[in-house]
């Protein structure tokens, strides 16, 4: 069995990817850690009494590094990237979910922070499954990229060759509450919450030039990607619209075509002829995605769960192309609700 540890494990997405490490067949759960430590996985987290019983300790990367072949960094950025320089220098593979080491070195300190691991950044791998599935494989590092860039990448990076390049692109995202973590605000409060829907930090947010840079990565194309996430009074679940228009080359395309030829090889990338919805993503690891063309407008309609698809099952399929294994092993395929 493969040593796997959990540091961020009181929090949501931590809490995911514990769920989904109880029943893996090749990875065992060794070290489970957050900053406050010293309680018990169940105690934090209630729906996994009878399931686990298992200690959190204060994180630290030695503790780790004696305990797991691979952690997963469930950590808000900055914090992450001081662990998994430690972690890299005792052979610990990692694998991040926050944003530290998704972006090239110059972006990331404009819209972050400085850097505090530069020797480490331009070895890590995008954990875009569906793009980099060699890179990862062969990596001991990987960034895993945000829940918006998931969703609007592997529903518009197919058709970004038809687009004009020449001309803005339009991403309106709607995210679940849990996408922001469960640190507490005034925004995410139920009052503010309920029975309401709002932009925030419109044309300002941080996934905008990771969505930017990833598209110029695969395509060479630099769009000006004018990106305005939502709120929505749910739990989970993340639906993008993106609004593009065609190149004059190419009025008469059949973008259902495009994206069915594109993922024909990827099992966890559903095309539906219908708009698509989030609760039939919700607790798994589908992407759905429907796209429509009408004169040169092209619609794109995007629907991952945030916390699974959009953060730890991705980590996950990750971890197990990096370790070898199936990528589908230990991944959630049947949706909560009908
Ligand atoms: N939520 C999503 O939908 C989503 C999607 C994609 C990516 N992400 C990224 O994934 C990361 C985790 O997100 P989340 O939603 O799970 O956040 P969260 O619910 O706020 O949980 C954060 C966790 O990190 C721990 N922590 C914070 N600072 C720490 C430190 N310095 N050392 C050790 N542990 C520390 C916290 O432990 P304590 O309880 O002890 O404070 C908590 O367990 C973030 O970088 C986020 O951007 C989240």
């Amino acid at each position: 069995m493969i040593r796997v540890g959990v540091v961020g494990a009181s929090g949501y997405t931590g809490l995911e990817l514990v769920k989904m490490l109880v029943s893996h067949k090749e990875f065992e759960l060794t070290y489970l850690g957050t900053t406050s430590g010293d309680a018990m996985i169940e105690g934090l987290h209630p729906s996994l009494s009878g399931v686990i019983t298992m200690n959190v300790k204060v994180a630290t990367a030695d503790g780790v590094a004696q305990m797991c072949d691979l952690a997963f960094l469930a950590l808000p950025h900055k914090a992450s990237m001081g662990f998994a320089k430690e972690l890299i220098a005792r052979g610990v593979k990692v694998v991040d979910l926050s944003a530290d080491y998704r972006l090239e070195l110059e972006t990331y300190e404009k819209f972050y922070c400085e850097h505090e691991d530069r020797e480490n950044l331009p070895q890590a791998v995008y954990g875009l499954i569906e793009y980099y599935r060699e890179e990862i494989g062969k990596s001991s590092l990987v960034a895993s990229p945000g829940c918006y860039p998931t969703a609007t990448l592997l529903g518009f990076l197919p058709l970004v060759p038809y687009i004009d390049p020449a001309s803005p692109v339009f991403v309106d995202a709607k995210s679940g509450v849990s996408g922001a973590g469960k640190k507490l605000s005034e925004t995410t409060h139920f009052v503010t919450i309920n029975d309401n829907i709002f932009a925030y930090n419109p044309l300002k947010h941080r996934h905008a030039p990771e969505i930017r840079e990833k598209i110029l990565k695969v395509h060479g194309v630099d769009t000006q990607v004018n990106f305005v996430p939502h709120l929505i009074p749910a739990t989970r679940g993340e639906l993008v619209s993106v609004y593009a228009k065609l190149s004059d080359e190419h009025l008469g395309i059949d973008p259902i075509a495009i994206l069915k030829e594109r993922y024909k090889n990827d099992p966890f990338i559903r095309i539906r002829t219908e708009p698509v919805d989030i609760k039939s993503t919700a607790g798994t690891h589908f992407c759905d995605i429907f796209a429509a063309v009408h004169g040169n407008g092209l619609f794109i309609s995007s629907a991952i769960d945030n916390l699974l698809r959009g953060a730890s099952s991705q980590a996950i399929a990750a971890a197990n192309l990096m370790c070898g294994l199936d990528e589908s092993e230990g991944l959630p395929v049947i949706a909560y609700v009908p």
